[in-house]
């Protein structure tokens, strides 16, 4: 029986309690689909880092790097200066394990979710691909004169051409190979601002240079600004996007609204063939921590993103399949926070994947 050794690290705020109804759904997987999950659940968060003034201690980052997948419920917490802990733990494991790649799915489950007039699921279906170790995530800032009139801040936007390359060629491999609706077409489109952040030339040249190996998918390019207003008036005009760090943080939030709100999208930070990352893409939401009323379906989904990664191909279709079929049949009403009880959502997804 296979076993896969997982890091869990439930975090801040609604993290834990998301990621216990996810590792529910989980765990019915692995019964139903015959496989295990060696489990190592590490105390680290927010208030880790207030106790011990380090966000994520070597021995236990070690930890992390020789298993097969991480899994994070949330960080984020009002008390800790903002990127402390986010820099401890996300951009660490994304920088330091080079999860190059923030796959982020769009998907309409059901036209009653999503908030644009006269859009369902065949409309919206796209894969966002933002770029994960580089642009404005790298740490490069400073201050000058802090505090005075003439105060100087900085942060510099890093970009590689193997940087921009490798997530590139991950998008055309996702278009060369996805699932999509039927009678679309594959496609890749690029989102930068060339015409206003100039080194995003690199990103227009690298993109129309992998292209032509890709003779069968269809090329399209959109500015960041426009692509925010195209995903809300024609979201069925994109299938596969590929976008730099920042731009893809902000679109997927945006993507994540037409698909039913936070509570619904989830990511996976991926380094193909090495231990990647699993998360919903919410934060940790601390007004709503403890009260059993937030969505753990972004959290399950994420589950199901990293079966798919582990191979469990199966299991990760059916953690899919229950979400889809309980939106369908109006058990599952919404994923905003209050819909459901965080407990019962957990429950309903695993006893539906039991029915396997
Ligand atoms: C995300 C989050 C993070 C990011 C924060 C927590 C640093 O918003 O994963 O989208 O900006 O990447
Ligand atoms: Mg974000």
């Amino acid at each position: 029986m296979s076993q896969y050794d997982i890091t869990i690290i439930g975090g801040d705020g609604i993290g834990p309690e998301v990621t216990r109804e996810a590792f529910k759904v989980a765990d019915a997987a692995c019964e139903v689909f015959g496989f295990q999950l060696k489990k190592n659940e590490l105390p680290i968060g927010s208030q880790y880092f207030l106790d011990h003034g380090d966000p994520f201690p070597d021995a236990m980052f070690e930890e992390a790097r020789q298993g097969d997948a991480i899994f994070l419920g949330a960080i984020g917490d009002p008390r800790c200066e903002p990127g402390k802990v986010e820099y401890g733990i996300i951009a660490k494991c994304r920088f330091d394990l080079d999860l190059y790649v923030n796959l982020r799915p769009v998907k309409l489950l059901q036209e009653s979710l999503c908030p644009l007039k006269g859009k369902g699921p065949a409309d919206i279906d796209m894969l966002i691909v933002r770029e994960n170790t580089e642009g404005a995530y790298t740490g490069m800032h400073g201050f000058a004169h802090k505090g005075q009139p003439l105060e100087v801040a900085t942060q510099t936007m890093v970009y590689t051409r193997e940087g921009v390359e490798r997530a590139i060629r991950y998008a055309f491999h996702l278009a060369e190979t996805r699932e999509r609706q039927p009678g679309k077409e594959a496609q890749v489109t690029l989102v930068d601002k060339a015409n206003a952040v100039r080194a995003h030339d690199l990103w227009q040249r690298t993109f129309y240079e992998v292209a032509k190996e890709h003779p069968n998918i269809k090329t399209d390019h959109a500015y960041i600004d426009a692509a925010c207003m195209w995903m809300v008036k024609n979201p069925e005009w994109f299938d596969v996007a590929v976008t730099p760090n920042l731009f893809g943080d902000i679109i997927t939030d945006l993507g994540a609204m037409i698909q039913g709100g936070m509570g619904m999208a989830a990511s996976g930070n991926i380094h193909p063939g090495k231990v990647s990352l699993f998360e919903p893409i919410h934060g940790s939401a601390p007004k709503h921590a403890g009260k059993n009323v937030a969505s753990p379906i972004a959290a399950a989904m994420a589950v199901g993103m990293m079966f798919d990664y582990l191979g469990e191909k199966k299991a990760a279709q059916a953690v899919d399949k229950a979400i889809a079929d309980l939106f369908a049949d109006g058990r599952l009403k919404g994923a905003s926070t209050g819909t459901h009880p965080t407990n019962e959502v957990g429950d309903m997804i695993a006893a539906e994947i039991r029915k396997n």
